[in-house]
């Protein structure tokens, strides 16, 4: 029996978070004077192993998901990660086919990593990537990590065929708005799709604000004064980003539009964490604890009604909600921090 939610939405995509940690200190995510040598990020034994994470994962294919994503903190800084893409790609859809199996990086190992993990069975990988330029670069991730090394890693994983290769850009107002149209004519040279993300006000670290959102109308209306595109159909109900094809057939680019336009109607994810924490929403204050059922003796059935339960019983839709409410007064509740939760 497949869950569905108190809203109608099915269980279609986990993304699985392998770690909280990550090498680079991204300003919009985990700055650097807040995320400095001594915080205290998840000892070993509270993550997830890779057996607990092939098990959930296994239950909730079960339950009908058909995607899994792997995220961070960044994911290859997981030690062995390619051997936990072998286990999930070993998985199969309640009706017999492969999943979709991917990953989003920061591109910083690409290079090492991406022949393993595709002959491990990893589909296709979304590197972020905020800029061409690498003074701006530099800024927006905190350690002045050069853009030729994440281009060597989207390259070294497009020699690979872990493509449809999605690049993912966050832009903010007046950091990064110059690398806008610079990045859209280097995705078309190199034929990957590029999608552009609003800045959101995930977590409670980076000082959100809504004036250093560029609405994504704004956003296509500077694409497409470049080069003309035109929307396109949606490849699956509840697809995150709005597509976009290129008139001249130089493919499509994407917007991610989760502040402006909320896409929570069609919303199908769920999120694990690194600890084993269920997230219905992105932007949660609260998980259930997995990891505790994985290793309480429960059975599979039992962890099946877990995952169940929490599901049938969700009827998240921040976005949505945040969008009704005037813009000045969101609720300025807890919010966990995108790297713990997986973004
Ligand atoms: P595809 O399968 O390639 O379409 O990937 P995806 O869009 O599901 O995954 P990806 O990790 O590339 O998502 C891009 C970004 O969109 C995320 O990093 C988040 O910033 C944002 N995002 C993803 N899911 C959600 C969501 O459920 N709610 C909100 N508000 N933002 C989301
Ligand atoms: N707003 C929008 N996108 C974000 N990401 C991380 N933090 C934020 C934020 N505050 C993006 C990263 C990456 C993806 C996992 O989420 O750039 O592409
Ligand atoms: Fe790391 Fe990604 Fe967060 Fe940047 S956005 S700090 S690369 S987890
Ligand atoms: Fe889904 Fe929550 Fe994002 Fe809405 S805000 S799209 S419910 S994760």
């Amino acid at each position: 029996m497949e869950p569905i939610d108190s809203l109608g939405r099915p269980l279609r995509d986990l993304r699985i978070s392998v770690t909280d940690r990550c090498n680079f200190r991204c300003t919009y995510c985990m700055p650097k004077e807040v995320f400095g040598r001594d915080y205290a990020f998840l000892p070993r034994d509270q993550v997830l192993s890779f057996e607990e994470i092939e098990r959930a994962a296994r239950v909730f294919v079960a339950a009908g998901v058909e995607k899994l994503r792997i995220t961070g903190g960044e994911p290859l800084v997981r030690r062995d990660l390619p051997r936990l893409i072998a286990l999930l790609a070993a998985l199969r859809t309640t009706d017999g086919r492969p999943l979709d199996l991917t990953l989003t990086t920061n591109g910083a190992a690409l290079r090492g990593l991406a022949r393993p993990l595709a002959e491990a069975g990893l589909g296709r990988v979304t590197v972020s990537l905020d800029s061409l330029d690498d003074d701006i670069f530099g800024a927006m991730n905190g350690i002045d990590f050069p853009v030729s090394r994440v281009l060597d890693g989207i390259a070294a994983a497009l020699e690979e065929g872990l493509t449809p290769l999605k690049v993912n850009m966050v832009v903010r107002r007046g950091i990064n708005e110059a690398s806008i149209v610079p990045m859209a004519r280097w995705a078309r040279d190199i034929g990957v799709t590029l999608r552009f993300i609003e800045y959101m006000d995930v977590g409670h670290s980076n000082g959100w604000r809504l004036d250093e959102v560029v609405p994504a109308q704004e956003l296509i209306d500077t694409i497409t004064a470049a080069w003309p595109a035109e929307p396109m159909e949606a490849r699956y109900r509840g697809e995150v980003a709005g597509r976009w094809r290129y008139a001249d057939g130089a493919g499509e680019f994407g917007i991610i539009s989760s502040v402006t336009v909320p896409f929570c109607r069609d919303c199908t994810r769920a999120r694990l964490s690194a600890d084993g924490k269920l997230y219905t929403c992105l932007f949660a204050t609260e998980g259930r604890d997995l990891r505790e059922v994985l290793r309480d003796g429960s059975t599979d059935d039992e962890l099946r009604a877990f995952v169940a339960e929490t599901w049938g019983a969700r009827d998240d839709r921040y976005s949505e909600l945040r969008t009704l409410s005037t813009r000045d007064d969101r609720p300025d509740l807890p919010r966990i921090e995108m790297f713990a939760m997986g973004g």
